[in-house]
């Protein structure tokens, strides 16, 4: 049994999930909608999975972290405050061609100009240098240098609510929340005063978040619907460094904790920074095509709560309890993407044995996120007596956790099916279970079988899985 080397591509990943039921493209059956993504009935128990093992870190075991789940609508002047509706725009290039839309960044990063974070003018700055050098300037897809010069891009997702007479009324618009960060801003102050926390503390939330990149790619890395898992953390200016690197370490922990070995996460160190952050690190993944961003780590300084205060008239600062010291509190935060840190998952557990020359693939899944803990198989399905016992143990078992009762086709291949979904154990009831009272249990990654009383079976199960 060997590995086999560099398999892991995108394209297989995107393979298994469509296959085995974890991702399907959005809206197949009419032809597809670009950039956005359906979660089958093993990628919705793997998300689960992955935003209650964040939550039971972030939130669970901490007594300076609470939870929220705030509106994705919110009041429109949040989006101005927090700097969206001026800001965050990427700056894209049109083809008059053949009428393709592509990030100018990206365009200039071909030629090794690092353009993250730069506006369109400095993009068209650095456009014109190349053309004085002879270089020529090329639409990716068809070759044409019929391009129109770069222009910013909003990213914001704009909508209207209200009665159908109105709704193009400039009054009705709303805004898709671009990062759900937004909501705990505006929620610090109901928290302070219906909580007991005290500075320094935490506000963390898990929803959607909506942006109409320029280019949707790499599958479900960068999307238009999303999902964000992001912490706030409130503090005095002069904790934001110890509280910086604490929490650094605690969300590299994190992934090791999981499963993500540390050979594929590296720290990245923004050089120019986003208009509300102070200093940002990001975790990246070593991705199939290469090392990218999985999670940021950013102090965002006083922004946030001065422009809210700002632009609501909302007193947002904090009376110290004991010196009475008033002040705006810093954040820092941590922000992930729910979807790319699945995928960043998906791709760290697949992986290809060469099982007598024949290909085995598996989901080599922490067993606590595995989307099944355990299924349970009948030998064969013809016999009822058979079927009736493993029925029994599979109906025990699931009351705790999320099993699977399988009958059809051979053991062999009901095995392959579970290693493809990442199931940890495989419990079989044969001829002997009917006289001995008892089960093979087969383990995912070693292929190892034991036999187990089925009255131990519980107690087994609890020990080996958590
Ligand atoms: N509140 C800060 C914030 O939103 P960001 O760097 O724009 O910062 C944080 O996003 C994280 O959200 C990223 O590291 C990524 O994991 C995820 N993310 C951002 N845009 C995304 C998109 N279009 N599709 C999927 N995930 C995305």
């Amino acid at each position: 049994m060997k590995n086999t080397k560099n398999y892991k591509t995108l394209e297989k990943i995107v393979s298994l999930c469509k296959r085995r039921g974890f991702v399907f493209p959005s809206s197949e059956i009419y032809g597809g909608f670009a950039a956005v993504y359906d979660y089958g009935p093993y990628g919705i128990e793997l998300k689960n999975n992955l935003a209650r093992a964040w939550w039971k870190e972030i939130v669970q075991k901490r007594e300076d972290v609470v939870g929220l789940d705030s509106g994705i609508f919110m009041h429109p002047t949040t989006w101005k405050a927090s700097g969206h509706l001026d800001g965050f725009d990427d700056p894209q290039i049109d083809c008059k061609d053949c009428k393709v839309r592509i990030r100018a960044d990206h365009m200039l990063e071909e030629f090794h100009i690092n353009a993250d974070k730069m506006k369109a003018e400095d993009i068209n700055k650095e456009i014109e240098k190349l053309k004085e050098k002879n270089i020529e300037f090329k639409c990716k897809n068809c070759g044409s240098k019929n391009l129109t010069p770069a222009k910013n891009f909003s990213l914001i997702v704009k909508s209207n609510l209200g009665s159908p007479t109105d709704a193009l009324s400039e009054d009705n618009v709303v805004y898709l929340r671009p990062e759900t960060c937004g909501g705990i801003y505006l929620n610090y102050k109901n928290i302070l005063d219906s909580t007991r926390v005290k500075i320094p503390f935490g506000i963390a939330q898990i929803g959607k978040a909506f942006r109409n990149e320029i280019v949707a790619r790499q599958f479900i890395f960068r999307t238009r619907e999303f999902e964000q898992m992001e912490m706030q953390y409130f503090l005095r200016p002069s904790m934001m460094q110890e509280k910086y690197n604490e929490w650094k370490k605690i969300r590299w922990d994190w992934y090791i904790t999981y499963g993500i070995k540390e050979e594929n996460l590296k720290w990245l160190k923004h050089e120019k920074l986003a208009h509300y952050a102070a200093e940002a690190y990001d975790i990246e993944y070593n991705f199939p095509w290469d090392f990218d961003e999985l999670e940021g780590i950013h102090q965002r300084g006083d922004w946030d709560l001065s422009q809210h205060q700002k632009f609501s008239g909302a007193k947002l600062d904090y009376t110290d309890p004991i010196t009475n010291e008033k002040y705006i509190p810093h954040i820092m935060e941590t922000s992930v993407g729910l979807n790319r840190m699945l995928l960043a998952f998906m791709c760290e557990a697949y992986t290809e044995e060469n099982v007598n020359g024949e290909i085995r693939i598996i989901l080599k899944f922490d067993k606590r996120l595995a989307p099944i803990k355990i299924a349970v198989f009948p030998l064969l399905k013809n016999k009822p007596e058979l079927v009736k016992k493993a029925r029994e143990i599979y109906d025990n078992l699931k009351e705790e956790y999320m099993c699977e009762f399988d009958d059809n086709g051979n053991i062999g291949k009901r095995y392959r099916r579970q290693d493809e979904i990442g199931t940890p154990y495989c419990v079989t009831v044969d001829f002997d279970s009917l006289e001995k009272n008892d089960v093979t249990i087969r383990d995912r990654d070693t292929m190892k079988q034991e036999r187990i009383k089925i009255e131990k079976l519980g107690k087994w199960i609890k020990e080996n899985l958590f």
